[in-house]
């Protein structure tokens, strides 16, 4: 038996030289294995390394069975390099073998494959920081204990997710640790270097509990979704036992309750931030709530993959409301709605119709970038109607404070997360509709329209249209 020893748990680039020079050498999987911890000596009669590829030995590897080893290597069964290694030398015969999902190496590397990307989702998901003070002042802690060894691959989701916070996730494979400006990876370690509890910890409970809704509990669903491995390091937890058996009463008292009104605005003033926006039933009642509430917005599944929340921006009785769909990639990044291309093709339209940006209360219907990764960028993706269903509470939280007198929406998404129906813009454009309480809508097109028109001609006409409609809006608002 010939072993090679690579250098670590996740030693991508280790196994493929290595596995080179022992094609190269032509040996076959079932004559080699590959090692990663320290084994006893002599055990290993054959371990050494390959030697040097030979001079003119290229070997051709499909750029999908690369994406494939790179997600088989992170998981921890002892066996997953062998099994790389045997996929990499039968397709050097076979070359459409991961065409067949049915051939049992390729079935048994993507299983291994979908069994990381799940662990990556639920270290996104199941993280809990909490907050210790230090020279530099706050910091937040994480001891976590992942599936598959996924701490590398997931933790730029949390820099871009707490870019300004100072984070340490600890795992049994490693740490990551961002100071607000590097990111880097240190030793393993172990659960007594994390704090054990903090206020925080009171959110997540309180978050939990609002948040269980008891007419929907499946117990085999909800054990799948929060696998048990990951309460012992969940706040909330410990809650659970206690409402699944209180779950057929609360369902009862559900069911004969009188129906509350949407958005009960109860008062909370004394009530810290950081619980008001964990109660999903307590509409917010000031700006600065309005937005740290927004922040902890899990209302849909959205804010898993966006940097940030975007709330409105404007001064607090702003005149005129103007709705957008969603945050693009640049203003998920800043945190700011319209900062973008679109933004500046709305900026010179609402200055060419006399109105004063600075004047307006400016926000989306969704306040999470959807979108999907393509290469390095981030496509936009348009939210569904439950996902602009689900984000209406926070708009109509937004329109309770600010009280504007109109409404501009632009494009269908906004369209529909303000009117709560689906309307033809086009036909629609330009002319108010009234909203159940009289308040009047002004709809128009999305500025991005107008940038994707690959015409000149037609691009300038519907910008003349454009700015009309912001025309409109302003005769309006000095009659409304
Ligand atoms: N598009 C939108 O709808 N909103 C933004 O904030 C930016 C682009």
């Amino acid at each position: 038996m010939r072993c090679v020893r690579l250098a670590s748990e996740t030693d991508l680039d280790g196994w493929r030289e290595a596995a080179r020079g022992l094609l190269a050498e032509g040996c076959p999987p079932s004559n080699t294995c590959f090692l990663t911890r320290a084994a006893p000596g002599g055990l290993f009669e054959g371990e050494a390394p390959p030697a040097p590829v030979p001079a003119g030995f290229s070997l051709s590897v499909p750029r999908a069975f690369m994406d494939l080893a790179a997600s088989v290597a992170l998981h921890r069964s002892v066996d997953r390099f062998d099994l790389l290694y045997r996929l990499l030398w039968r397709l050097q015969r076979e070359r459409t073998l991961l065409h067949i999902v049915s051939d049992r190496d390729v079935a048994d590397a993507m299983e291994r494959a979908k069994n990381v990307s799940r662990a990556s989702h639920k270290m996104k998901a199941f993280v809990r920081f909490r907050r210790v003070e230090d020279a530099a002042g706050e910091r937040w802690i994480a001891w976590f204990e992942p599936a598959h060894r996924v701490l590398e691959r997931t933790a730029p989701f949390f820099q871009r997710r707490f870019t300004t916070m100072r984070w340490t996730i600890l795992t049994p494979d490693g740490t990551a640790d961002w100071d607000g400006e590097r990111l880097t990876f240190g030793p393993a370690a172990t659960k007594d270097q994390a704090p054990e509890g903090d206020d925080v910890e009171e959110f997540w409970k309180t978050y939990y509990a609002s948040t269980f809704n008891p007419a929907r509990l499946k117990t085999k669903m909800m054990q799948s979704e929060m696998p048990r491995r990951y309460w012992a390091n969940l706040p909330e937890a410990s809650l659970i036992p206690e409402l699944v058996a209180r779950a057929a009463v609360r369902e009862e008292a559900m069911v004969s309750a009188p129906a509350t009104p949407a958005n009960p605005r109860l008062s909370r003033a004394t009530a810290p931030a950081v619980e008001r926006a964990a109660d999903t039933t307590a509409a917010p009642v000031s700006l600065s709530d309005l937005e740290a509430a927004v922040q902890a917005c899990r209302r849909c599944p959205l804010w898993r993959d966006a940097t940030q929340a975007v709330c409105g921006k404007g001064p607090s009785r702003a005149p005129l409301m103007i709705v957008g769909e969603q945050p693009g990639d640049q203003e998920d990044l800043a945190g700011e709605p319209f900062v973008g291309p679109a933004g500046q093709v709305l900026d010179a339209a609402l200055a060419e119709a006399g109105l004063d940006r600075g004047r307006a209360w400016v926000t989306n219907a969704v306040k999470h970038f959807k979108h999907e990764p393509r290469g390095k960028r981030r496509l936009h993706r348009t939210p569904d109607a439950g996902e602009v269903e689900a984000c209406r509470w926070w708009l109509d939280a937004e329109r309770a404070i600010v009280k504007p007198r109109l409404i501009v929406t632009l494009g269908a998404t906004a369209a529909l997360g303000v009117l709560g129906r689906k309307i033809a813009v086009t036909k629609e454009r330009g002319r108010p509709i009234r909203l159940d309480d009289g308040a009047p809508v002004l709809p128009t097109v999305h500025p991005s329209y107008l940038l994707r028109l690959p015409d000149e001609a037609t691009r300038a006409a519907e910008r003349t249209r454009f700015v009309d409609d912001l025309r409109t809006a302003k005769a309006l608002l000095e009659t409304v």
